[in-house]
């Protein structure tokens, strides 16, 4: 009141959505599906819907889902190719969003600073910094505040604006352009140029094909080497579906392939550790030239599985190391030099440009500060009811899919639970849901309570279980899971998705009434 202008009201909806990618974009077709009366808007800081197939423009970027089950399970995947690049991945989340009127729903440019909640307005409290400047200078007056009653994080896993830090001696050393796939140039010429990719992950095995499409050489330097699969393609039973049957059975069909085929041969690779690594040795020795060795460059620490596979469509990889055009050394840097790596068993590599492939820095919640009642929420504290909702903060989701699957099966079960939740409280008179370790109803009675509020014996395991460099470096940054009841991991699509349609909703929430009257 004391300032000559007042503030604009705070825009108020039931449910606010922060971020447009995939999860982002699929949590508000459920939504607006399952609770139509229900107000919602997407908050999101980029300029376009795409999330990570936005910000990622590396040559050759391509999913290593196939998208019948990393595409929406309700706009089935209209290309006959189920590995796709990025830009057809972007044409089509585009078009299932203007589909559906979800991309009308979309404020751009709009990044989420901080979530307050309030226990006594029942609502949480957005504040918002406009990132188009073009309206006013001051930095104050491009914040914006918005209201909600239920908030959903589906702002990926990892920080946007900085890759995972690395340690590689002496990099500031070299003369020519040091490029990170998360922030390609697109000005940057590669062709006849010699190329070294530092990693030997899902990104640097998509790299690595096209850009010796046109590159002098390409070495990927790899200091542990992964497994990598040969995938067709356009899955060859595809065409044939679609001849036999109207879109709408194929797809279906194709869908559970998809989703039945990787779960088996995981399964498989878990129970039979030892005749997985001998087939996957076997399928790469048949596509290598004869001058690269199986070992030590295809001959991981570990079986497969145990680290996320990577995946290389109509074995691109290989035909790209048979032309010669590419190479692999498994060895470690010694130093960066002006003019390439020098290893440390001796090895001088040459480079004109450098790839750093070494991964993402994971990051929940989109950066924004979280408090609940004016405490801060620090996640790597918390337990995750379901893999969703957060222990201690009310009405608040986050979008977290597989690792060992696609991304977007999880966070649709996450989707899904979340319409459940909100169902449940409207018809139930709640204002607010809370995960809480003091309201899980422990079948076994070796769980003593212990005053305080806590059970006891609750041990954490991990969220993603796939020990990966970078998902080992993140396990500080991560909420926990727990090893039992609601708390339990994600495990496999079927499970999981039958607990998110018919599973418990009571146990480990606590909910608010309308009155205040603790349930
Ligand atoms: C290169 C690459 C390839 C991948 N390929 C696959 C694959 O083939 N299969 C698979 O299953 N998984 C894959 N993944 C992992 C994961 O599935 C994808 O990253 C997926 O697109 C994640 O979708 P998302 O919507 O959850 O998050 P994102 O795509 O990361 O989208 C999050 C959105 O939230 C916005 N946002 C974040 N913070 C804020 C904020 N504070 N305020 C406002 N907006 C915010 C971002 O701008 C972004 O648009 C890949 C990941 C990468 C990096
Ligand atoms: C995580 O994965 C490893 C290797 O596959 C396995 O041995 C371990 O039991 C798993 N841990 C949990 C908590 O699932
Ligand atoms: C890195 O550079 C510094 C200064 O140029 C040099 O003293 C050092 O020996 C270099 N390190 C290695 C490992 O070569
Ligand atoms: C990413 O990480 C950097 C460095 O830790 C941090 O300063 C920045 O705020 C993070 N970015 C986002 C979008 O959270
Ligand atoms: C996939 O990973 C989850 C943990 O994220 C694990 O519980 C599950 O068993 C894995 N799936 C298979 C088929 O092994």
């Amino acid at each position: 009141m004391g300032s000559t202008t007042t503030d604009p009201p705070a825009a108020e909806y039931d449910v606010i959505i922060i971020g447009a990618g995939i999860s982002g974009i699929n949590a508000a077709y459920r939504l607006q599906t399952e609770l139509p009366d229900y107000s919602y808007t997407i908050l999101e800081s980029r300029t376009a819907i795409g999330g990570t197939w936005d910000l990622f423009r590396y040559p050759g970027i391509r999913s290593d889902s196939d998208l019948h089950t990393f595409g929406f399970p309700w706009r089935p995947w209209p290309n006959p190719k189920a590995i796709a690049d990025g830009a057809s991945i972007l044409e089509y989340m585009n078009g299932c969003a203007e589909e559906f009127g979800i991309d009308r729903k979309i404020q751009y440019e709009k990044k989420l600073l901080a979530a307050e909640w309030s226990s006594k307005e029942a609502s949480w409290t957005l504040s918002v910094e406009r990132l188009s400047k073009s309206e006013c200078e001051e930095k104050d007056q491009n914040l914006e505040t918005f209201k909600a009653r239920f908030v959903v994080f589906a702002t990926g896993y990892y920080n946007y604006s900085t890759p995972l830090e690395t340690n590689i001696p002496n990099l500031s050393d070299f003369k020519g352009p040091i490029v990170q796939p998360q922030f390609w140039p697109s000005d940057l010429d590669h062709a006849n140029k010699k190329i070294i990719i530092i990693g030997s992950g899902a990104t640097a095995i998509t790299l690595l094909p096209s850009l010796a499409e046109t590159a002098l050489k390409v070495t990927m330097l790899q200091r542990s080497p992964s497994y990598i699969l040969t995938v067709p393609a356009e899955d060859p039973s595809g065409s044939l579906l679609r001849k036999l049957f109207p879109s709408w059975i194929s797809h279906r069909i194709l869908r559970w392939k998809f989703l039945v085929l990787p779960f088996l041969f995981i399964t498989f690779c878990k129970n039979f550790p030892n005749a997985a690594k001998k087939l996957m040795r076997r399928q790469t020795r048949a596509q290598l030239p004869s001058n690269i060795p199986l070992d030590p460059h295809f001959n991981p620490s570990y079986y497969p599985w145990e680290q996320r596979l990577c995946i290389c469509p109509d074995g691109d990889f290989y035909t790209a190391l048979r032309n010669g055009k590419a190479d692999i050394v498994t060895d470690t840097i010694s130093s960066v030099t002006a003019t390439g790596i020098r290893t440390t068993s001796g090895q001088e590599l040459e480079a004109d440009i450098i790839v750093t492939a070494t991964g993402l820095k994971v990051q929940l919640g989109g950066g924004a500060k979280v408090t609940v009642d004016s405490n801060p929420v620090v996640f790597p504290e918390k337990f995750l009811w379901k893999s969703t909702m957060i222990e201690g903060v009310p009405n608040a989701a986050v979008s977290i899919g597989y690792t060992n699957a696609s991304w977007t099966l999880g966070s649709d079960t996450a989707a899904f639970l979340i319409c459940r939740v909100l169902k449940y409280m409207r018809a139930n008179g709640f204002e607010s849901a809370t995960p809480s370790l003091s309201n899980d109803r422990p079948s076994s009675s070796a769980v003593k309570y212990k005053t305080g509020g806590d059970w006891k014996g609750m041990r954490s395991t991990p969220l993603l279980n796939l020990s990966s460099t970078y998902l080992e470096k993140a396990k500080g940054d991560l909420p926990k899971a727990g090893n039992r009841g609601p708390w339990l991991p994600r495990s496999n699509y079927f499970f999981d998705r039958w607990v998110g349609v018919w599973g418990d909703l009571t146990s480990g929430l606590s909910f608010v009434g309308i009155e205040k009257k603790e349930v």
